[in-house]
């Protein structure tokens, strides 16, 4: 059995960004793929699997991978335009957690601020006053603060998270 699978999707290219940050600091102890073409989790201890954060889940592909776990160690990763400190960051690992099978652990999260896509804020600006996505300053504001993620700190955030799981797991969560 093979160490680590790193598994991600990606729409605008937040996510693969961190994927890559986190298969660089596991450097040989882990396979990095796209979700279309990954290898099967059984082979692998561990599987990371990294989604976009939409409408306050993961994305509808990540969702249709989780759901298909069984038994394994599962490390969550997620990149979302909101704060990653946010109650809604936290909500949305969340209900990635209840998709998955109960013979699956989770053994960490990782909650990464990700550019929002243009086009995706056009829209928004567009909708009516009183929908929950029109514009109002706060909104602005949040997606201004999401434009320049995930930046050089944030990967490096990235990186340090994983050397920080692999020393846990080679430590303690191995034997779990
Ligand atoms: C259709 C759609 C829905 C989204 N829903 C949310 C959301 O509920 N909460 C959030 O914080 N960000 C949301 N986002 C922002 C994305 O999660 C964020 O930009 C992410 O980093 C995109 O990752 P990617 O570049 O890997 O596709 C949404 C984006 C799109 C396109």
């Amino acid at each position: 059995m093979q160490d680590i699978l790193i598994v991600y999707d990606s729409k605008t290219g937040n996510t693969e960004k961190v994927a890559k940050a986190l298969a660089e600091a596991a450097g040989e102890r882990c396979v990095l793929a796209q979700v279309d073409a990954a290898p099967a989790a059984d082979d692998f201890a561990v599987v990371v699997a990294g989604y976009w954060v939409d409408k306050g889940a993961p994305n509808a592909k990540m969702k249709k991978y989780l759901e298909n776990l069984h038994g394994k160690k599962v490390v969550l990763f997620q990149t979302l335009g909101a704060d990653p400190a946010s109650d809604h960051a936290v909500s949305s690992l969340v209900n990635a957690g209840v998709l998955m099978n109960k013979d699956c652990k989770v053994l960490g999260t990782l909650s990464i601020r990700g550019a929002i896509d243009p086009a995706l804020i056009a829209m928004m600006r567009k909708m009516p006053a009183g929908s929950p996505h029109s514009p109002s300053p706060e909104s602005e504001a949040r997606w201004a603060a999401a434009a320049s993620h995930p930046d050089v700190e944030d990967l490096a955030k990235a990186k340090s998270f994983m050397q920080g799981f692999l020393a846990m797991y080679d430590k303690f969560l191995k034997m779990m």
